[in-house]
């Protein structure tokens, strides 16, 4: 196997629903190249804690099962993505906003972020790497060769949200779910540890008014001109 030095990464970090899960997954397959979505990892936690009754504000519990979860990304053999926690199908409950505001509670915590970080470089295999997250290219991949920040206005990434839910049959309102992204933004900015910031060398990207195959093109045409892989 090749050492993990030389495994090209990209890092793509970004506020909420910025789209880039969606940005994120759709390069790796571009690529077949391998995905971190390590939103999912602080998910899991506090999944984890809440399927143990855990006690919300106990550190200790959640650093602990950040440790010993036993976490599973699989493809099902329809094709679909699958995220198993212990065994268990938990694909829908990660991506529940319950899920998402658990997981915005445990990641201010200095201890739990630093029990994840061994987890997440293990994504880093060849033939490459596309880390999806907040500080990929600050904190958890700083020698990443393509670093991405992609950001959208606020009231663009409310009404993407907004048609996400509408489409999975959900009920949803605009006004609430702006109120909403603004509080995690700001929740996600001002911590102390890892704060939501671009690394000074992330390529700012802005999808306000650009398709998702816009900016797929644009962060493929990056990568191509910074050489992560050789051009058939
Ligand atoms: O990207 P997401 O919505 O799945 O992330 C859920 C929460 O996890 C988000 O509010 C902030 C936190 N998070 C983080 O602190 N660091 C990361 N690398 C990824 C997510």
């Amino acid at each position: 196997m090749m050492p993990a030095a030389s495994v090209p990464i990209i890092t793509i970090d970004g506020p909420s629903s910025s789209g880039k899960g969606t940005i994120a997954r759709a390069v790796a397959r571009a690529l077949d190249w391998h995905l971190l979505d390590s939103g999912a990892l602080y998910r899991l936690v506090a999944l984890a804690g809440q399927g143990r009754g855990a006690n919300p504000d106990d550190i200790d519990a959640h650093v602990m099962l950040a440790r010993a979860m036993r976490v599973e990304f699989l493809t099902d053999s329809a094709g679909y993505e699958r995220v198993l926690l212990e065994g268990q199908d938990v694909t829908g409950a990660v991506r529940s906003e319950q899920a998402g505001q658990g997981a915005s509670r445990v990641a201010v915590w200095p201890a739990l972020r630093d029990a994840l970080v061994e987890r997440q470089r293990a994504f880093a295999a060849p033939p490459g790497l596309v880390a999806d997250g907040r500080d990929m290219g600050t904190v958890i991949f700083p020698a990443a060769e393509l670093k991405v920040f992609l950001t959208a206005s606020a009231d663009e990434r409310a009404t993407r949200r907004h048609k996400q839910l509408i489409s999975k049959g959900s009920a949803a309102n605009l006004a609430d779910l702006s109120r909403e992204i603004a509080e995690r933004d700001h929740r996600d900015t001002s911590r102390a540890v890892a704060p939501l910031k671009p690394a000074s060398d992330a390529v700012m990207l802005d999808s306000t008014g650009l398709s998702i195959q816009q900016v797929v093109a644009r962060v493929l045409a990056l990568g191509r001109e910074r050489g992560l892989w050789q051009v058939g």
